[in-house]
């Protein structure tokens, strides 16, 4: 027995340092430069290796994509991809092979830029990715391909590094970020001069955040998109945070769980908020027409997908006028729920033929896979107006 204790005390004190070492780390994230930097994570990249002015590094054709920077109203710079569809591209190649590579200092010069602006019939998703890394990290340019890759796609892609990532200048806040996000879509507006009935604006994880706040303000000025995709969205970053698994797993903030006031005083230290439920809701309120897809998997351990549950509620709440309690919400959405078999399901919401909204919960594809299926691509085609025009059995 007396030979145990020792390994006891050794046990003993790395707890208490262990526990120090968590409430001290938890002190420092008041700190709002430490704050923001621990939850956008711009500085965590692993493309340091590769020059992302050079996407065949990435599988893409030759020059098929454009990077070149725009600016934002206050000054940034942001760097950006224009990634244009295979099939296109394939039908211009040997053009577009004479032509310059690399960062694009005049986009407008370039022939995949005039064949995005000049054909009436070509389309835009406007991606916003999620925290950490660039346009080029991980699962996102396999999306890119997965979105615009068929042999008869005219769908092209916008993809932009918030301030602070990658190589666009600034630093990333909540207001900024969404700066930059409407200085993209001002972008396609006024220099593609693309009308936005022929635009998508898509966003995967905190990405779904900037695409809340985006529509909203483009709904409060009476302006209404194809569609709107969010892919493991999340209802706001207090609600989120103590679900939260960085990587899908270390929950960092779940010890805080079981003392709700603590919780509390966390959340209330938070310097920005995304409180994209009420955003997506006021977007719903606002817009004459509607096309609202919510994807998130079952086997999403970063994010869970209650949080989907939690953003169609808001914004099926929103297409009534008086509202409407959660128990009537939820007994409408189960009536209007296909099961789709494995656990996942598709609920659609219908408020006459102008306003849609659904939930599409697949059984696989964690946080960031997902974003490269089918179900994604699909998404995107039905808000273009690309599908069958039926929605579902309901
Ligand atoms: C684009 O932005 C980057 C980062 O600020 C800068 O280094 C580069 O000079 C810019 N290029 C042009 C053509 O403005
Ligand atoms: C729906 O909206 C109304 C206000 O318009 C609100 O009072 C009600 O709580 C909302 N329902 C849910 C479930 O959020």
């Amino acid at each position: 027995m007396a030979a145990l204790a020792p390994v006891f005390r050794k046990a003993y004190w790395a707890l208490i340092i262990s526990v120090f070492l968590y409430i001290t780390a938890l002190i420092a994230l008041t700190n709002p430069w430490l704050q923001r930097h621990v939850l956008y994570a711009h500085k965590v990249q692993m493309t340091w290796l590769q020059d992302i002015n050079k996407p065949e590094q990435f599988g893409f054709a030759k020059n098929q994509i454009t990077p070149f920077n725009f600016t934002t109203p206050d000054h940034e710079t942001i760097y950006a991809w224009h990634v244009m569809p295979l099939g296109l591209y394939a039908k211009h190649e040997s053009e577009i092979l004479q032509q310059p590579s690399g960062f694009a200092d005049d986009i407008t010069q370039t022939k995949a830029f005039q064949l995005l602006r000049d054909d009436p019939d070509s389309r835009l998703i406007i991606n916003f990715h999620g925290n950490a890394g660039t346009v080029a990290q991980g699962w996102r340019t396999d999306s890119y391909r997965a979105l615009s890759d068929g042999s008869t796609s005219n769908i092209h892609i916008l993809a932009i590094d918030y301030r602070g990532f990658g190589h666009s200048t600034g630093f990333p806040t909540e207001a900024g970020i969404i700066t930059d996000g409407v200085a993209a879509v001002e972008w396609a507006l006024q220099v593609v001069k693309i009308p936005s009935d022929r635009i998508v604006i898509l966003g995967q994880s905190l990405g779904t955040a900037v695409t809340s706040a985006v529509v909203e303000h483009y709904a409060i000025k009476g302006v209404n998109f194809a569609g709107v995709v969010l892919v493991a969205g999340f209802t706001s970053l207090a609600e989120l945070l103590p679900g939260y698994s960085i990587g899908g797993y270390l929950p960092v903030l779940s010890p805080l769980k079981s003392t709700p006031a603590l919780l509390d005083l966390f959340s209330s230290q938070l310097v920005d908020k995304w409180p994209s439920a009420i955003r997506l809701a006021n977007f719903v309120r606002l817009s004459k027409r509607v096309r609202l897809f919510l994807i998130h998997a079952k086997d999403d351990y970063e994010i869970p997908w209650s949080h989907a549950e939690g953003l169609f509620i808001a914004a099926a709440n929103a297409t009534t006028d008086e509202g409407m309690d959660l128990e009537l919400l939820q007994k409408m959405k189960a009536r209007n729920t296909v099961d789709m078999g494995d656990g996942s399901f598709i609920s659609t919401w219908k408020s006459g033929n102008n306003k849609i909204i659904r939930e599409q919960v697949v059984a696989y594809g964690h946080h960031s896979r997902v974003l490269t299926y089918a179900t994604v691509s699909l998404a995107a085609l039905k808000a273009f107006d690309l599908d069958d025009g039926g929605t579902l059995p309901v």
